[in-house]
């Protein structure tokens, strides 16, 4: 359900805030043409990522899902001269789509797409020491999120930043009994973030042109004040 007021609110900040972007319009543009899913982040939440990636100074991120590489053209952009990309894709069409229209965007140089399973891709970047990232965007299937998160955790500098769109989709992540795969997967990874002492995360709910969703933002190794070691038992549901 999207309530015609979410994307007009969507539609009055692109306009505002994000602006005519030639780029990103072309990449839309390329990938509907090619039949992609209209799933890619919107325009405002390519610039969250987009301002994230630059509030942290980023100079290696790690991307699970490219689509047609709309996300990975905001995360680029915000790369130093020197930063990469590497984003994971199992759709050879996809893939294709998206390489394109990162040459298009310019960014060829810096981002570099990995066709297959990301649970394949990853132990061969980790194995030949491709990281640490100091960013990660998980955004692909999410029955495998909790697999993804263990290789989050093992790439990751001190202090990187992970975000996880569709943590909420439509409010079924709070659903305990559900038999869906993706509401699973994503508990379970929900469940292993918050025992895992080295992350401090938090997640917001959206609305928007896409829905009622959220993402979560974490960040990896943080020292917190909120983590002292006598840190309150945490409440499990
Ligand atoms: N991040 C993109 C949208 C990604 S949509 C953007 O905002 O522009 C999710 C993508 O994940 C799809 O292209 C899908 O093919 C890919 N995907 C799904 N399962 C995958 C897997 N196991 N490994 C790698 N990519 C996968
Ligand atoms: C949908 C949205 C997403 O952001 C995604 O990664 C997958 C699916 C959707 O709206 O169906
Ligand atoms: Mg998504």
């Amino acid at each position: 359900m999207v309530e015609p007021v979410w994307t007009e609110i969507d539609s009055y900040f692109e306009k505002k805030l994000v602006g005519a972007d030639p780029a990103l319009a072309a990449c839309l543009r390329a990938s509907a043409d090619a039949n992609l899913p209209d799933i890619q982040v919107s325009p405002v939440q390519g610039r969250l990522l987009h301002l994230i990636a630059k509030l942290h100074g980023a100079r290696r991120i790690l991307e699970v899902g490219t689509l047609g590489g709309y996300s990975a053209i905001c995360l680029a952009r915000a790369l130093p001269p020197d930063g990469k990309l590497i984003t994971l894709e199992i759709d050879p069409k996809h893939a294709d789509v998206a390489r394109s229209n990162l040459d298009h965007a310019g960014l060829s140089d810096k981002v570099e797409i990995r066709l297959g399973p990301a649970l394949d891709s990853l132990p061969k970047i980790a194995s030949e020491g491709a990281g640490p990232f100091d960013m990660f965007f998980l955004d692909a299937d999410r029955p495998n999120n909790r697999a993804y998160l263990d290789w989050v955790l093992r790439l990751s500098a001190p202090g990187a930043v992970l975000v996880i769109d569709n943590v909420v989709r439509h409010g079924s992540v709070v659903d305990a009994s559900s038999e869906d795969s993706s509401v699973r997967g994503l508990r379970e990874m929900i469940d292993a973030l918050a025992s895992e002492r080295r992350v401090t995360a938090t997640a917001i709910q959206t609305v928007g042109r896409k829905g009622y969703d959220g993402f979560l933002l974490a960040q990896i190794d943080a020292p917190s004040r909120e983590k002292a070691p006598s840190a309150a038992p945490r409440r499990r549901t």
